[in-house]
């Protein structure tokens, strides 16, 4: 077997590892940081303000400004997670809660984008909040 054939397995091994140390990392540091308020499964309470993030999270990444602002909101930004923890547990918070919109490919958040992203707030989170659903309805013709 030629040198670069073999280079070539052994990197697509070392890739499948450290995604799945990178999912199994997420999902603990969802369970310590955020399920508290969102629930395991991301169904939230929305009857209690905490928003369900099920088939809907993926939803935000379709419309102008929904992917700066899942990082943004202050359960995220402010968390004590590092920029690398955050941008591997919100990817992983896609493609768990959200299959559906995640499986039609998404660019996966970096920890310098995360680094970026998090540095500004948004002030009138609500009325932001509530602009970008009224783009997901129209983008999805609710
Ligand atoms: C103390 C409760 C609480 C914790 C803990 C929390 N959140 Fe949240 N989260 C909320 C609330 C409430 C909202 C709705 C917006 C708001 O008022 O901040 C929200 C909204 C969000 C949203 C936007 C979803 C939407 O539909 O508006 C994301 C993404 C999010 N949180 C991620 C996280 C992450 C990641 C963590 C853990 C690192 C986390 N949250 C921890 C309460 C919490």
């Amino acid at each position: 077997m030629k040198v670069s054939r073999l280079l070539v397995i052994w990197l697509s091994v070392l890739t499948a590892v450290t995604v799945y140390a990178d999912d199994r990392r997420a999902k603990v540091n969802y369970q310590l940081h955020c399920q508290g308020c969102h629930t395991g499964d991301g169904s939230g309470h929305p009857g209690r303000q905490i928003p369900t993030l099920t088939n809907y999270m993926g939803k935000f990444l379709t419309v102008e400004g929904g992917r700066e602002f899942l990082i943004q909101v202050p359960g995220a930004a402010q968390s004590q997670l590092n920029d690398i923890e955050l941008a591997e547990l919100t990817n992983w918070m896609l493609k768990s809660f959200d299959p559906e919109t995640a499986k039609k490919g998404f660019e996966p958040y970096s920890a310098t984008e995360v680094g970026q992203l998090r540095k500004s707030m948004v002030l009138d989170f609500t009325g932001t909040r509530e602009a970008l659903v009224k783009k997901i309805e129209i983008a999805n013709n609710y």
